[in-house]
């Protein structure tokens, strides 16, 4: 059985400072890494969630271990301002995501994440709903292009997607291993030092499947809903498409966005939701990269609840006074 190793597990902490009494959400559970530190650091209580219904069915001995003090919920965490409603979890004082994928949902070839594995070609966290195989077999070309263009930023994009339809007019593509070697077929043989020429469509499809891009964008509206002032929201992002959502958010959120042209005639702009206390993201030390390399890419973002109203909240009051 594949263990997942916390990425960044001391800065996470850090970051979040959990004390007796506080209520965090972790909103991706995956092995519990973060949420047994913070419940081992004080007498606080955690709400985890996770899409990944084996996720949550391992968290079942965490479960007997801190309860009462930990609530699990089983859904994405775009929603997890009306899960905390549905638990009866009111304001909260920190909420941490650690994005991408856990250990054991990439390594076990079942789930259909990985290339190295031969498996079913899946890739669902959710383990539902339409899978890898069923967009891979029906899209067109130039929407398979597309997303292994803008999801997995693969320059030779248009080329695999005509290599995959080719493939698919003679046989469904079902397996791992089989839509690599179609990608291997049609791209030049990595240099020493170079990832494998099928990692970046792979990540294109699975963030595809999943939605990944505005799961992160809603949840991160909702998270703003749900943090108390003072409260804490802690990211941990692994590639660029994620960390520029992220960075963007905090960025904007904060107050500290372009200002605009002074050519133009002055808006109101809402008070800013955060404070960013560094713009720059914290990195993994070199000691957890050699001994983690998945570490390796991974950026720590950070931002404080001020106690102006969320965003969602603020228009809605804007639209009942106009
Ligand atoms: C990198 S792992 C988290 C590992 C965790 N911090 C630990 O220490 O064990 C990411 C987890 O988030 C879950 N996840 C990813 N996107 C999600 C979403 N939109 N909603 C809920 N869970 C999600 C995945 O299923 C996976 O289990």
């Amino acid at each position: 059985m594949t263990l997942h190793q916390p990425v960044m597990l001391q800065e996470v902490v850090e970051a979040l400072k959990p004390e007796d009494n506080a209520t965090f959400i972790d909103a991706t559970f995956g092995r519990g890494g973060y949420t047994g530190r913070i419940l081992d650091d004080a007498q606080c209580h955690v709400m985890a969630i996770d899409r990944d219904p084996d996720a949550i069915t391992a968290a079942q001995p965490m479960i007997a271990k801190y309860a009462p003090r930990l609530t699990l919920a089983e859904g994405p965490f775009s929603q997890l301002a009306d899960m905390a409603q549905a638990k009866g979890i009111g304001l909260v004082d920190g909420v941490v995501f650690d994005l991408g994928l856990s250990s054991p949902q990439l390594d076990e070839a079942e789930r259909g994440f990985s290339f190295r594995h031969d498996g079913p070609l899946d890739m669902r966290m959710e383990k539902s709903g339409p899978d890898a195989a069923d967009f891979i077999n029906d899209a067109s070309e130039t929407e398979i292009a597309r997303v292994i263009w803008e999801y997995g930023e693969e320059r030779a994009s248009r080329r695999i997607a005509r290599a995959i339809v080719r493939a698919r007019s003679e046989a469904p593509i079902t397996r791992t291993k089989q839509l690599a070697a179609i990608i291997h077929s049609v791209m030049p043989r990595p240099k020493p030092g170079q990832i494998d020429p099928a990692t970046r469509s792979f990540q294109g499809i699975r963030i595809h499947i999943n939605g990944e891009l505005d799961e992160i964008e809603q949840a991160l509206d909702a998270a703003e809903q749900q943090l108390k002032p003072g409260g804490r929201l802690v990211v941990v992002s692994f590639h660029s498409l994620e960390d520029r959502i992220v960075k963007n958010f905090m960025i904007k959120r904060s107050g500290q966005g372009p200002r605009p042209s002074r050519h133009l005639p002055d808006v109101e702009t809402d008070a800013p939701t955060f404070t960013l206390p560094k713009r720059k993201p914290i990195a993994p030390s070199d000691d957890e990269i050699q001994s983690n390399p998945r570490a390796r890419s991974a950026k720590l973002r950070v931002v404080i609840r001020t106690d102006a109203a969320s965003s969602k909240a603020a228009a809605i009051e804007n639209k009942e006074s106009a």
